[in-house]
């Protein structure tokens, strides 16, 4: 008897591997000399964006032919089923400046609007977090859940706008609502990360303006099978590809955080 493996496992494994090779290229670099430019006030881009990104895409086209890519360093052929979004680097400004908080992140998108799979891996501490629609969320092939603690005993993280500074005050004012209930903030630096942060119950929860689909595809993928939910500032189901704003974790918190903002009469937008 010939066992054929499913394309879902196929596609799995082939995404896997990739990162995990994609992020042994970027351990490799880490702290090394390499190319840093701005890309644009505030922000950064090394060498290791564009090659490693290029480096997924080349495995990922070969694996899959019929592949249409969504990645960070302009390259975009949105045609194409599956459609897979990446985000080579996630925290490049932390990976130039040597803090060892930054990842690969590859949504997986099979025609909806929703990933369908997620792959997000962190080279320095070896995580894995993998997640398919309906069969869990992953953590080095161990179950994540979001936590069950009350959101006054959990960490929340966040970032300020830092590529819409005029949005500064704006997030001030939203943070300082949450900042009474919860037991501190933190900013690590990699939204892709913060998000599996919270899918495993390390924070209570994460919330962002600015934040584009290569940050986000893979994590919210993980975090929906963790038991957590993602929506927008005005309280829309989040969708990664139209969606500025993002808050996620047990649906308890999300709706707490959003009706602190609500009573606070911040303006609100998704
Ligand atoms: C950034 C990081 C950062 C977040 C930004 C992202 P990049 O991605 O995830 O934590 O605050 O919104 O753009 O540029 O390092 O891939
Ligand atoms: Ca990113
Ligand atoms: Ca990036
Ligand atoms: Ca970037």
């Amino acid at each position: 008897i010939k066992f054929m493996k499913n394309t879902d496992e196929i596609l799995m494994n082939t995404v896997i591997s990739t990162a995990l090779k994609a992020g042994d290229i970027l351990r490799t670099g880490f702290r090394q000399r390499f190319e840093v430019e701005q890309k644009s006030a505030h922000d950064l881009i090394t060498e290791y964006d564009t090659t490693v990104q290029q480096f997924i895409v080349e495995q990922l086209s070969k694996a899959f032919p019929g592949a249409g890519f969504v990645a960070e360093e302009e390259h975009f052929s949105t045609k194409g089923d599956p459609l897979l979004v990446i985000d080579p680097l996630d925290g490049t400004n932390n990976f130039a400046m040597g803090i060892p908080q930054f990842c690969v992140s590859i949504g997986v998108f099979t025609g909806e609007r929703q990933p369908k799979a997620g792959v997000v891996y962190n080279p320095v501490l070896e995580e894995l977090y993998h997640a398919q629609v309906g069969k869990g969320a992953y953590l080095n092939g161990e179950p994540i859940h979001v936590t069950q603690e009350p959101l006054k005993d959990t960490l929340v993280a966040t970032a300020l706008p830092f590529k819409f500074r005029d949005k500064v005050d704006w997030i001030t004012q939203l943070l300082l609502h949450v900042y009474p209930e919860v037991m501190d903030i933190r900013r690590l630096g990699s939204a892709a990360l913060d998000i599996c942060y919270t899918a495993a119950g390390i924070f209570g929860l994460y919330f962002e303006y600015g934040i584009n689909a290569w940050d986000t595809a893979a994590g919210v993928c993980l975090l929906r099978e963790a038991g957590g939910v993602a929506l927008d500032f005005s309280g829309q189901p989040y969708d990664p590809f139209t969606s500025k704003s993002i808050v996620v974790g047990p649906s308890a918190h999300v709706e707490r955080v959003l009706h602190l903002w609500r009573e606070s009469g911040v303006q609100l937008e998704g």
